[in-house]
C-alpha cells in the first residue's frame, strides 16, 4: 500500500508526552482547575491530583494546564518527580517568568539587593542563592512574580512519595499559609499517586481534590476523526468514521494511533475504506501490543499472567472468587497477586471484590500472545 507522505501529521502524533493538537475530552476538568486559580489562595482546587493509567493523557493534561493557566496570569514550572526537582522548580520559574523582567535589567545594587534577595530580572543575588532553600526562594519568586500580577503553577508529572516530594509539598503548605499566589497541579499513575496519599509527611494531600482520567467519549473521538479528516481531505463514510472511533475504545493513545494511521495510508482525496481500516486497526494495535503493554507485562512473573489469562478468558469485569475458582482453589493465592497487578497498572479494582483490565484490549493481547 502506498503510504501518504503529502499530509504533514500534525493532527495526530502518537507519542507520548507531548501536547496533542487538541486536547479531547476533558474540558469539565481543565475548567475546574483553572476555576481554581480564580479562586482565593489556599482554595481546595488549586492543588489538584490526577490519576490515569498509562496512555490516559497526564502529561499532556498538564502540558494543557501549563498553557491555559499562562493565558490567565500564570507562570508555570513543569517538573517530572525526581530527586533535584526542587531546583529545577526553581529554574523553570526563573526561565518562564524571565519576560515580564525584560525592561527590567538594571542590577539592583547595595542594601536593596540583599533585602529583595534579586541582584536583577529572577536572578537571585549570590547571597540569596547560596544560602535560601527552596522554600525560601519560592517566596521570593512568588512575591517578584506578584510584583508583575502574575502567580506561580507547579506541575508536577510522574508523581511518587519522595523526599523531594516532601520538600515541595511542605513548602507548598508554608507558600499558601503566607498567601503567596501559588498552586499546583500533580499527576501520576494511580498506585504511585496512593502512596503520595499513604505518605504521613504528605497527608495535607488527601485533602487535595483527585481527578480520575479515564477512557474519553468515543463520541468526541469521533467528531475530531470527522473534522481532522476533512481538514486533510480524505473521504470517510459514517460507517467508517464509526467504526474508526469504536476502535479507539476511548483510550487516547489508541485514538491518535488510529487517527496517524488512517491518515498515513490513505492516498491523497481518496476515501477510507474498509480495508485500509483493517491495516490500521493492525498497524495501530502492533504499536499498542510494543510501547504499552509489553512495558506493562515485562516486570511481571508467570502467576501473574496464569490469573491475567483466566481474567482475560473469563472476559469483562470479574469477582475475585470466580477468578480464584477459574485458577483453582488449590492453585496459586489471588490475595498475593492482586495487589502487584493494581500497582503494575494491569488491573483495576472499580468496586470491592471486582477485577478489570487497566487498558482497554490488553485481555485481546493476553489471549493471543502464548
Ligand atoms: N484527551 C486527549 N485528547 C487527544 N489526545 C490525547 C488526549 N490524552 C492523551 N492524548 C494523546 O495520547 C498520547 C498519550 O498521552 P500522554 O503521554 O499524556 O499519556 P500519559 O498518561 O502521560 O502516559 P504515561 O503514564 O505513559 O506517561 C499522547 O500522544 C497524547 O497526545
Ligand atoms: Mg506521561
Amino acid at each position: 500500500m502506498k503510504t501518504n507522505q503529502n499530509h504533514p501529521q500534525i493532527l495526530f502524533q502518537p507519542t507520548f508526552g507531548n501536547r496533542p493538537e487538541k486536547y479531547i475530552g476533558r474540558d469539565g476538568i481543565i475548567e475546574q482547575f483553572l476555576e481554581g486559580l480564580r479562586e482565593p489562595i489556599g482554595s481546595r482546587n488549586r492543588c489538584t491530583l490526577f490519576l490515569g493509567q498509562r496512555g490516559m493523557g497526564k502529561t499532556a493534561l498538564l502540558l494543557e494546564l501549563g498553557d491555559r493557566a499562562q493565558a490567565e496570569g500564570y507562570v508555570v514550572a513543569r517538573v517530572t518527580a525526581h530527586e533535584g526537582m526542587p531546583s529545577a522548580i526553581i529554574e523553570q520559574f526563573q526561565l518562564n517568568g524571565s519576560k515580564f523582567f525584560d525592561n527590567d535589567k538594571r542590577k539592583l545594587t547595595g542594601v536593596n539587593a540583599g533585602v529583595l534577595g534579586f541582584s536583577f530580572g529572577l536572578t537571585f543575588s549570590e547571597a540569596a542563592q547560596r544560602q535560601y532553600g527552596f522554600r525560601s526562594k519560592m517566596s521570593l519568586l512568588c512575591d517578584r512574580l506578584a510584583e508583575k500580577g502574575e502567580g506561580a503553577l507547579i506541575l508536577i508529572d510522574e508523581v511518587h512519595s519522595s523526599a523531594a516530594m516532601r520538600e515541595v509539598a511542605s513548602a507548598y503548605q508554608e507558600l499558601v499559609g503566607d498567601r503567596k499566589n501559588v498552586a499546583i497541579a500533580m499527576a501520576g499513575l494511580p498506585h504511585a499517586v496512593s502512596s503520595v496519599l499513604n505518605d504521613k509527611v504528605l497527608t495535607f494531600l488527601n485533602r487535595a481534590p483527585r481527578v480520575e482520567l479515564g477512557l474519553i467519549s468515543i463520541n468526541m473521538i469521533r467528531a475530531y476523526f470527522e473534522r481532522a479528516f476533512k481538514t486533510v481531505g480524505i473521504g470517510a463514510t459514517d460507517e467508517i468514521l464509526d467504526r474508526a472511533a469504536m476502535a479507539t475504545r476511548g483510550f487516547p493513545y489508541l485514538m491518535q494511533l488510529i487517527g496517524y494511521y488512517l491518515i498515513q495510508y490513505t492516498p491523497d482525496g481518496a476515501s477510507i475504506t474498509d480495508s485500509i481500516m483493517d491495516k490500521v486497526e493492525q498497524a495501530a494495535l502492533g504499536d499498542l501490543d510494543e510501547n504499552v503493554f509489553k512495558p506493562i507485562l515485562n516486570p511481571l512473573s508467570d502467576n501473574d499472567l496464569v490469573f491475567l489469562r483466566a481474567m482475560a478468558r473469563l472476559g469483562g469485569t470479574v469477582t475475585t472468587s470466580r477468578l480464584q475458582a477459574a485458577v483453582g482453589r488449590k492453585g496459586p493465592s489471588l490475595q498475593t497477586y492482586r495487589k502487584r497487578l493494581i500497582e503494575g497498572g494491569v488491573i483495576e479494582s472499580p468496586r470491592r471484590g471486582e477485577l478489570v483490565f487497566a487498558v482497554p484490549y490488553l485481555d485481546e493481547y493476553l489471549l493471543k500472545e502464548k
